[in-house]
């Protein structure tokens, strides 16, 4: 029984903390970054592969991303293509806390596969 309490008190905040980051991301982010499609930024599986590319480790990825997504700026892009073809990402005065949780959301998902989130409306 013990066991098992602590089992659960441990695999809970895991589903939460990534359906929170999925959340933050769907709520967030699809406006401008649609999952696949290139509109009027780069699609989100471009960006997370780029991400991953350079930053192959989760730790990184997400202090990397979360880092640049708080503050934008041309000289730290990994993307300068992106920005020549979209313009810099405007700033979005979100809490470093609330980007990690997506960061690791994005490096955490296929988006190429149905994945946790549900729309619910
Ligand atoms: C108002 C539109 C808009 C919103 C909202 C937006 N982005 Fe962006 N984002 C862009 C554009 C345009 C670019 C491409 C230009 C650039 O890299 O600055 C971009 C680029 C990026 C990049 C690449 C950075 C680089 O190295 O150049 C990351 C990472 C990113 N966005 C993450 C996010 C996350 C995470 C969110 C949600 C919290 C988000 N974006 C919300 C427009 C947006």
């Amino acid at each position: 029984m013990k066991k098992f309490f602590l089992l659960f008190c441990t695999f809970i905040p895991l589903v939460a903390s990534h359906e929170m980051g999925a959340l933050l991301f769907h709520g967030n982010c699809v406006t401008c970054h649609y999952e696949l499609e290139s509109k009027s930024a780069p699609a989100i599986i471009e960006v997370r592969q780029r991400y991953k590319d350079a930053f192959p480790i989760k730790k990184d990825f997400v202090k990397y991303l979360s880092e640049w997504v708080h503050s934008p700026s041309a000289e730290k892009s990994i993307m300068q293509d992106a920005i020549a073809k979209y313009e810099l990402m405007p700033q979005l005065a979100y809490e470093k806390d609330v980007l990690e949780e997506i960061a690791a959301y994005i490096y955490d998902t296929d988006f190429t596969q149905t994945h946790s989130y549900h729309k619910t409306k």
